[in-house]
Parts: C-alpha cells; structure tokens; sequence
C-alpha cells in the first residue's frame, strides 16, 4: 500500500488543490483513502457538509450515515467520525464513502478542527512524539493495508506533530512548490525534514521523495521564471523537479468551490488544457506511485 503526503510548510501553495486531483484520478482504479489532519478542513468541505460549532468557530464531520442512534452497537459512539479519532484507543474509526466505481473508490477520514488544534497545540515533546507514533502506526496497519492501495494525507501549513507523523506513515511525499521567494527560501527546511526522516527509516521500509512539483506557474511573470531558473540550476533541488508543471488556471481553483460543476478538472471536455495537464500529472505520479503497473499497461 502506498502512503503519499505533500508537506509544505508554506500555507496556499496547492497542497489541498493538488491532493483533491490525484484522489479523483486514482479512485477510477483504486481503493483510495483521503486523510485530513488540517484544523481548516478545506479538504473535507470539498466533500462532506462539514457542521459548524462553537459560534462558527470550529468544523466537525456530519453524522455518519451507517450511525443508527437505537441500533445497541452504536451506543458508544458518538455518531462522527474524524482523522482526531485515531489519538483515542476507545473511538471506532468509519471512513466516510465519497464515490465508487467499477474498480476503485474513494473514502475519507475528515477532520475535527477542534480536536485537531487540542492535538497540533500538545506542547510536551514525549506527547509530540507519542502522536508521530500513533498516526505511523495507525496507517501502517494490516487493516488499512487489507482496504485500501492508496492513502493520501492532507496538513495545515506549519510544523506540528501531526505533519512530522504524516511524513513518519509516508511511503512517498511530493512536495508542492510556489514560484514565490517564501516558498523558495523555506524548500530546504521542508526537503531537510523528509530526508531526516529517510535517514531513520530502514532498508525495508524507505521514504521516497518522489517529486517538488510547481504548482501556480505563470510563464508570463519574470519572477517565476526567475525563481524557475534558480531552481534549476541547484542540483539538489533539480533533481527532484516533476517534469510536468501545473499552470495557475481558473479552472483548479473553480474544482476547490464544492457544489460548482463540473465537480472534477477530470469531468471538463476532454480537449480542456486543465483537463490535459491533470492528467499528464497523475499519470506522471502514477509512473512513481505504481512503476510496476505503469510499466505493465
Ligand atoms: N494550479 C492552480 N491554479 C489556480 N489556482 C490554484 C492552483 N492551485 C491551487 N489554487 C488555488 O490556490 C488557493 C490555495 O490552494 P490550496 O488550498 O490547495 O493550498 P494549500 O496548500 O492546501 O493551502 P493551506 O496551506 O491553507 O492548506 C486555493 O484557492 C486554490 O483553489
Ligand atoms: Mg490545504
């Protein structure tokens, strides 16, 4: 089972935008699983009618549709069900179905701001560490393994525990980029987190930076073609180039508005240039994600 995040420290560059694609082309032949650990919960709104409390303050999962309030078995559960859930041996863990096809579907876990920031703000370093553990443990389970061929973690930006732990559950990371001076200056530290981790990881279980993959590119602004160049020329960055660049389009940021139509870059006309580069992209990831498969077909 392949477990992909794209951590970003750096806030807005697509991290979501992008997760959202690779769950939509995949779920056509896999069993997908998404996983938001980001206190804002813009992956889950995208999908689930996310319940607003606390004065409008926080956001937390609607009732589960399997949650039957007489049915006995139910009675300790409260009805929802979050990426939060995990951090508590006592609470049962229901994905919510988004959409099945012949051979694929998608699933998610969504999130609890409340619970979320309650985890994010822990402050004691044995705790910090305790909830990298649980979330690694968790997803590298034989019962995650047995459901699923691909899970895919959405994060806030900002360091936390909850995104050293989602890079410690990844088999691969992406790690998308902004042609933006911030986001530049920031590549190494984020790069530097993903290859300590490498270095604790043993032979048999390796974590692969799999691509930095530009995202928003505007070939007509100098300052991205600038910074596109500077990247380039680093050999450590390079390397990791995705060959395949995501222009800033309107119709990405119009698939972000849930209940806009078409809900998918993949349901515009096939002759749509968004449409094209999706799908050049996914089929890039696939090639990394899936070599054997690819290579197959
Ligand atoms: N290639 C693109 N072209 C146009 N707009 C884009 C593109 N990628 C992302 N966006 C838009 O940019 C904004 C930020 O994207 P997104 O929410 O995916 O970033 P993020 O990294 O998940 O942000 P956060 O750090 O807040 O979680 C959104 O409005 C999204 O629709
Ligand atoms: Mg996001």
């Amino acid at each position: 089972m392949i477990r992909l995040s794209l951590p970003q420290k750096k806030g807005g560059v697509g991290k979501t935008t992008l997760i959202k694609i690779l769950a939509e082309w995949f779920s056509q032949n896999k069993r997908v699983l998404l996983v938001d650990f980001d206190d804002q919960c813009s992956l889950s709104e995208l999908y689930l009618p996310m319940e607003r409390i606390g004065n409008g303050r926080h956001k937390r999962p609607p009732l589960h549709p399997d949650y039957t309030p007489d049915n006995e078995d139910h009675a300790d559960w409260t009805g929802r069900s979050s990426s939060a859930d995990i951090f508590y041996s006592t609470r049962e863990i229901h994905e919510y179905g988004v959409a099945e096809f012949e051979n694929g579907r998608l699933d998610i876990l969504p999130a609890d701001s409340r619970e979320l920031v309650y985890v994010r703000e822990q402050e004691d370093k044995k705790i910090r560490a305790r909830i990298e553990e649980i979330i690694d443990k968790f997803f590298g389970s034989e019962g995650i393994a047995d459901m699923y061929d691909l899970v895919l973690f959405d994060t806030g930006p900002n360091e936390s525990p909850l995104m050293r732990g989602v890079i410690r559950a990844s088999t691969q990371t992406i790690i998308p980029v902004e042609l933006e001076q911030q986001c530049i200056s920031g590549l190494d530290a984020i790069i530097g987190m993903v290859i300590e981790e490498q270095s604790r990881r043993s032979k048999n279980h390796p974590l692969e930076l799999t691509a930095l993959q530009i995202n928003k590119y505007r070939k007509q602004l100098s300052l991205h073609n600038g910074l596109l160049e500077q990247v380039m020329n680093q050999e450590r960055l390079s390397q990791y180039v995705s060959p395949i660049i995501i222009p800033s389009r309107v119709a990405y940021a119009e698939r972000d508005v849930r209940g806009l139509l078409p809900a998918s870059v993949f349901q515009l006309k096939p002759s749509d240039p968004a449409r094209k580069i999706a799908e050049d992209w996914c089929k890039f990831v696939e090639s990394k994600l899936f070599p054997k498969e690819t290579a197959d077909a």
